[in-house]
């Protein structure tokens, strides 16, 4: 498919979209609009249009090849959660968790904002949809930008372009509307840089109309509307209404030795390790027998009851938006492969050689580099003033088509089924290595209360939990006790309730050291979870739940102790005692809402403790 020759030519005949489009061209008054067709050489001209720009390198082709780096503006680096908004019409309907504007406020504050903010610029009209093209499972989207960054990184993320607009002009389905600006007009004077940004930021939801508008931020969940935005907090109202769940959550599928493969979803909060273990690479030991893990998804999660009433989940997104620093061939040798070409790099350092780098990546790091924001960076200098090359949050944008362990339905319209759902958090203390739930309700009261603790990073707190429900704190776009509420009513639309879990890989000794190595090691507790859903797996009752016994673990190839896994996997009744105590907190914030289950489930967890 050919870039067209002239974009400006709308590409879909739906009359919304195309006096939306007017609409929303005559607020913003961009110099031209170029409606996406989503073709390569679109992406490429693109590209080399942003590398004339300065926003972006294009790296070494031998070493990375149809790879570009970019920098941000060091103001715009991550999410910023305290000003994102749910502008429902109610506040109570946005819940205490969430950041609400009285909606006709925040419209008017918008509308002053967008008011001719794309001048000199492009507006793009990028058609995208959540979910492969056509399936029932999919939502669409369309998002208006000025940032060509955005459309390229969304052309990974997610499906876009000719097929997108050949859906929306079926008038089948909804659609998304997605407002985004960087926030930077080029008025008469103004020189554009490679990063333009606003120092203000507003990332905006309006649930009850289904409406996204960012201002101000070109980074991550912030702009890339398809993700964060749409397919968690907006999709989550979606779900709630049509009777299915969004949720922050990988897929993967585990082959077992008979060729039969297992389905699992699980909800890691951030710095957990949800990428790691959603391309897992099992023992050398398990390999051996036929044991293999197929990557279906690394973030976000649809799930959808089929019509014989069993869970099935698509993966919404099309790529990775991973965390870089940290992951290695060690750590994570799918995801280096993933990214090993066609990927986008933001905030990583480049090499002289025209390649990236970023800590973690190789143990030794490179003799000389230009770090994040462009200064020169040696092991020298980060001694002695502590400089990272890479920003913590430096990212890569990566096809997920390009994963080796890409599950050969990852792009199943019915989405495949899911079996296990499992919850997780990092903690150092209280939490076994893993525990089975009794039901469906303790286990949406495990998962509501799961937390992780807070790294050494912030002085003082170490130690103390941060209560992440799901892991949707950041991401559920209404009240978390009726989002509790929903996960309760999903039992009656199921005839098979996944099995759940909670698994725990950060349990310390008493000295403070990890007792569980984590990684592909992860695979033997997989197992175990996998056994369990399909009942050949035997286990222990104890007051939180079903526990493996040491030899309901399969051991082969490693050295792991009874004592050692004993401790790991311990109740101790003194710290479980504050741990509801502390759940408690969070039920009080949320208690006008709160499921009566959730309560019972509390009293009785408090009654089997003794
Ligand atoms: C992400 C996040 O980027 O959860 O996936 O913050
Ligand atoms: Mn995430």
């Amino acid at each position: 498919m050919s870039i067209q020759s002239d974009s400006s030519v709308p590409l879909s005949s739906n009359k919304h979209l195309l006096q939306w489009v007017k609409k929303m061209a005559d607020i913003c008054q961009p110099k031209s609009i170029h409606w996406v067709d989503g073709s390569q050489s679109e992406y490429d001209t693109l590209c080399a249009q942003m590398v004339q720009s300065g926003t972006f390198t294009k790296l070494n082709e031998k070493l990375w090849p149809g790879c570009f780096y970019a920098k941000s503006d060091p103001n715009d680096v991550a999410r910023v959660e305290d000003r994102t908004f749910i502008c429902s019409l109610s506040k109570e309907a946005a819940g205490p968790t969430n950041n609400w504007v009285d909606p006709f406020d925040m419209r008017r504050k918008l509308k002053g904002l967008f008011d001719g903010v794309m001048h000199g610029r492009t507006m793009y009209v990028l058609p995208f949809s959540m979910g492969p093209v056509g399936s029932p499972m999919s939502e669409i989207g369309v998002q208006l930008t000025d940032s060509p960054y955005v459309v390229v990184n969304m052309r990974i993320m997610a499906r876009i372009g000719i097929s997108v607009f050949k859906e929306i002009d079926k008038q089948e389905k909804r659609v998304v509307p997605c407002m985004h600006t960087v926030g930077m007009p080029l008025n008469a004077g103004v020189k554009d840089v490679p990063w333009p940004c606003n120092a203000e930021k507003y990332i905006v939801h309006f649930p009850d109309s289904r409406e996204i508008w960012s201002y101000g931020s070109g980074y991550g969940g912030n702009a890339l509307l398809g993700k964060k935005c749409f397919a968690l907090r907006i999709a989550s109202n979606l779900a709630r209404d049509a009777g299915w769940m969004a949720e922050h959550m990988l897929i993967l599928g585990v082959e077992d030795p008979n060729g039969e493969k297992t389905y699992v979803a699980a909800a890691f909060p951030s710095a957990c390790g949800k990428t790691n273990f959603a391309m897992m690479i099992p023992p050398d030991s398990f390999i051996q027998k036929g044991w293999k893990i197929w990557t279906v998804g690394d973030d976000i999660a649809w799930i959808k009851p089929d019509s014989e009433g069993r869970l099935h989940a698509i993966n919404p997104e099309a790529g990775f938006f991973g965390v870089a620093p940290g992951t290695s061939v060690k750590t994570n040798p799918n995801a280096m492969a993933s990214l090993a070409k066609n990927t986008i790099f933001t905030n990583v350092a480049l090499t002289p050689e025209g390649g990236v780098w970023w800590e973690g990546m190789t143990d030794e790091p490179p003799a000389q580099c230009l770090d994040w924001r462009g200064q020169t960076w040696t092991p020298q200098i980060a001694k002695e003033t502590g400089a990272k090359a890479a920003h913590p949050n430096a990212r890569f944008t990566a096809p997920a088509s390009q994963c080796p362990t890409i599950d050969p339905r990852w792009e199943d319209p019915n989405g495949v089924p899911i079996s296990a759902i499992i919850f997780g958090g990092r903690r150092a203390t209280t939490m076994p290595l893993v525990y089975q739930a009794f039901n469906w309700t303790s286990g949406v009261y495990t998962g509501a209360t799961m937390g992780s603790e807070m790294t050494a990073a912030a002085a003082g707190t170490i130690g103390k939990v941060r209560r992440d429900p799901m892991a949707m704190l950041p991401f559920c776009g209404y009240h978390m006790g009726d989002y509790f509420r929903h996960w309760i009513v999903m039992q009656k639309r199921l005839t098979e309730t996944p099995r759940i879990f909670h698994v725990n890989w950060f349990r310390k000794d008493d000295h403070g050291k990890f007792i569980w190595p984590g990684f592909r090691e992860n695979m033997r507790v997989l197992k175990w979870i996998v056994d369990r859903s399909r009942g050949r797996a035997l286990g222990r009752e104890t007051p939180i739940g079903w526990i493996p016994r040491y030899e309901d673990i399969e051991w082969d190839g490693m050295d792991f102790s009874k004592d050692s896994f004993d401790q790991l996997q311990s109740f101790d009744k003194a710290a479980w005692r504050r741990e509801v105590m502390d759940h408690e907190e969070l039920f009080l914030d949320i208690h006008d809402r709160l499921p009566k289950e959730l309560i019972y489930e509390r009293e009785l967890l408090i009654c089997r403790m003794g």
